[in-house]
């Protein structure tokens, strides 16, 4: 994509340890004239269709995927970006440094990322702060999760915490099941967890829908290492409460797509183009077996804007991306949206 600006940023930001590049690029962007000169140069001149789902009108079906601004810090400079809808967090309920460093590493060879972050966030009450300042008036998701030193049977408590902390603030709110990166977290994709998970949550979330006089939809995000058979039975406990929607998905942990190179023995989740086929085979699986009513979310591998409308092809109303923007840069952004704005 050519974007000399991009391609400058992209030279000086890869020459940095990549969590030494996030923080300075995130830096410089959300310097107040930096993001009003980005949103100028950014925006999408083309056509930008707005779309309705689960009761939001999203500006576009482009968004930002969970984990680039896991606190709510730099919700305004990436709105400038041209984004219809941002996901901020994994958040815990208290803040938790995450895994050590090294922890996240760059295959440009793949258009990968190799990460295991382990939900480093300042918590639940930073995050609300932030949102609560937030000026960008796009569609914010929040995508919560648990600490680490909650224990398994414990951890719907962690997710009820966050849910009630952030409804008031989120248009909509992502529980999080499948990153790779928390012990034992995937385990609440299936059976008795996820029923008691989501017995919990969905009681609650009536409680505060009309206690707060508003229905903020809920999506669920998933692993894409879910065999088929893992996949229906999820679909089938899922599918007995009021959820909107699935998010398809987050890393993989297979490591068959890099064999050879020399970080595939990194422990962490893939993402990014090399992992864009796989995951769109389980967008489509799920799409073709999940309720009508449910508002699918594609992300994994997006990298042009070809790529997020292969993702409404595959059955999501909604595309995100979260690597294809560290290598690519805000055209990535523009190309989605006039891309998709074009789909019906
Ligand atoms: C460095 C990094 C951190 C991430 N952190 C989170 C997270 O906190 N919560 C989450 O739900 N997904 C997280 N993800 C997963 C992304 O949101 C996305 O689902 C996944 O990377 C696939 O999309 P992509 O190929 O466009 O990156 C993270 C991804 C990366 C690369």
């Amino acid at each position: 994509m050519n974007d000399p600006l991009y391609a400058l940023t992209r030279r000086i930001a890869f020459s940095k340890s990549p969590e030494a590049a996030h923080d300075w690029a995130l830096g410089w962007m959300s310097k107040p004239w930096v993001a009003r000169w980005l949103s100028q140069r950014y925006q999408s001149q083309g056509p930008s269709q707005s779309y309705t789902a689960a009761g939001l009108t999203f500006p576009n079906r482009i968004g930002l995927a969970a984990g680039l601004d896991k606190n709510g810090d730099y919700i305004d400079a990436l709105g400038a970006l041209g984004f219809g809808f941002i996901e901020i967090g994994t958040v815990t309920p208290k803040p938790q440094p995450g895994n050590p460093q090294p922890r996240l590493f760059r295959l440009p060879e793949h258009g990968a990322l190799i990460n295991r972050m382990g939900f480093n966030n300042l918590g639940v009450d930073h995050l609300v702060a932030n949102a609560e300042k937030r000026q960008w008036r796009g569609i914010l998701g929040i995508n919560i999760g648990k600490n680490a030193s909650t224990s398994l049977e414990d951890s719907h408590k962690d997710y009820a915490h966050c849910l009630e902390r952030v409804y008031a603030v989120a248009d909509y709110i992502t529980v999080n099941i499948s990153s790779p990166n928390t012990k034992d977290l995937r385990q609440l994709q299936h059976g008795e967890a996820l029923r008691a998970l989501l017995d919990t949550l969905m009681n609650q979330h009536s409680q505060l829908a009309s206690q707060h006089g508003a229905h903020k939809p809920l999506w669920v995000k998933i692993a894409p290492d879910m065999s088929d058979a893992e996949i229906h039975d999820f679909i089938s406990t899922a599918r007995d409460y009021p959820i909107n929607g699935v998010i398809v998905s987050n890393t993989t942990s297979r490591r068959d797509l890099i064999q050879g190179h020399p970080s595939a023995d990194e422990a962490g989740g893939l993402s990014g183009e090399v992992m864009r086929e796989f995951a769109n085979e389980r967008l489509s699986f799920v799409a073709q077996h999940s309720p009508d009513k449910w508002c699918l979310i594609g992300a994994g591998g997006v990298s042009s804007g070809e790529d997020a409308a292969a993702k409404i092809s595959a059955g999501a109303e909604l595309v995100q991306f979260y690597t294809g923007f560290i290598y690519h840069g805000p055209r990535l952004v523009q190309r989605s949206v006039e891309r998709t704005s074009a789909l019906s």
